[in-house]
């Protein structure tokens, strides 16, 4: 049987890959944008500045002396997470993230899907996708994306054996063979397992599971309970497995969050302490609209929590940094933990 020896959670914001003193490319998108959704609501620019005044000194927060202090605690936590990821050296890493319009567009957005084929490419940054992004996105592509293309094998007998156990265990999962194409070639992973592999395991080709969530388009975003259960029977999976590398040791990593692109400290608290805490009950209470945008991606740490829940590993918090990029408080709640 393999054994989850460790598991690790890390955000992937786009400021993370930004030099502080150009944070207000990404402010100037958040300006532009007329639907934050914060705490229930859905706000423009200016009523978000409104609301939130009183609350904190969001100016300050997002002054470039805090932004350079935040920049470099986030890398730091980073750095921290890289080394003890190297130290743990598992064999094999699930990576639970979300697709953000990468491989499934509007044709089809599975719920859950769970990626089979035999290796999985992050590609080098495509010049034509490149010209659709933002200036603030564009410009903190190389953190997800290698100089060259970048192969990883895929452990096809745990893919399968989550496969089997979602089934088993009633979900209708999606799974994926073949890594996606177009006419100009194939699409690298997504920015979720993308990051991972190249900030914090640092381009080696350990084997991974992707395990892709649609976090973020409705209608069909599963809930926060169902994402849990779902992580549970990953869990199952990884803990029965007991293929011809059977004995493996196995480490599994939640990619994004926290609250994004409004930062939301009271959220971030919540979700990280009842994610360490085993409290299901807070978690399941949340509104579901409080899980919208980046935020959304919270649920690839609950289905992490739901992961682990069956083993004795505990999450030690590294750091937790809300970095803010406007007066409006927008930017992104970091987060970087491991399970040990
Ligand atoms: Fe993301």
């Amino acid at each position: 049987m393999a054994k989850i020896v460790y598991g690790f959670g890390s955000s992937h914001g786009p400021l993370l890959a930004t030099p502080p003193e150009r944070w207000d490319l990404r402010a100037a998108d958040d300006r532009k944008n007329p639907e934050h959704p914060f705490r229930g609501r859905i706000y423009t620019f200016p009523e978000l500045v409104e609301a939130r005044r009183g609350e904190k000194d969001f100016e300050r927060e997002s002054s470039l002396e805090v932004r350079q202090k935040n920049f470099e605690r986030n890398h730091r936590a980073m750095d921290r997470l890289a080394e003890k990821t190297a130290e743990v050296d598992p064999d094999i890493i699930v990576v639970v993230g979300d697709d953000q319009h990468e491989w499934f567009h509007n044709d089809i957005q599975p719920s859950f899907t769970v990626y089979c084929g035999e290796q999985v490419i992050n590609a080098a940054i495509d010049p034509e996708i490149l010209k659709t992004k933002s200036a603030g996105i564009a410009l903190a592509m190389s953190a997800s994306h290698p100089p060259q293309d970048q192969a990883y094998p895929v452990p096809a007998g745990l893919a399968t054996a989550i496969i089997e156990q979602a089934v088993a265990d009633e979900f209708d999962v999606a799974v994926s063979m073949e890594q996606r194409a177009n006419a100009r070639g194939i699409i690298g992973v997504g920015h979720a397992v993308g990051f991972v592999y190249r900030r914090i395991v640092q381009d080696r080709p350990v084997p991974v599971v992707p395990i892709l969530l649609n976090t973020y388009f409705r209608p069909n975003r599963p809930t926060a309970k169902r994402c849990y259960q779902f992580g549970q029977s990953i869990g199952r999976a990884i803990a029965g497995w007991n293929g011809a590398n059977a004995g493996k040791r196995v480490a599994v990593c939640a990619s994004g969050g926290i609250s994004h692109f409004v930062v939301d400290e009271d959220f971030d608290t919540r979700m990280l302490a009842a994610i360490r805490n085993r409290d299901t009950k807070t978690i399941f209470a949340e509104p579901e609209n409080m899980f919208l945008s980046g935020t959304s991606e919270t649920k690839n740490w609950i289905t992490v929590a739901g992961i682990l829940s069956a083993t004795d590993l505990q999450m030690n918090l590294i750091d937790y940094v809300p970095s803010c990029r406007s007066e409006a408080g927008t930017g992104c709640g970091m987060a970087f933990a491991t399970w040990e």
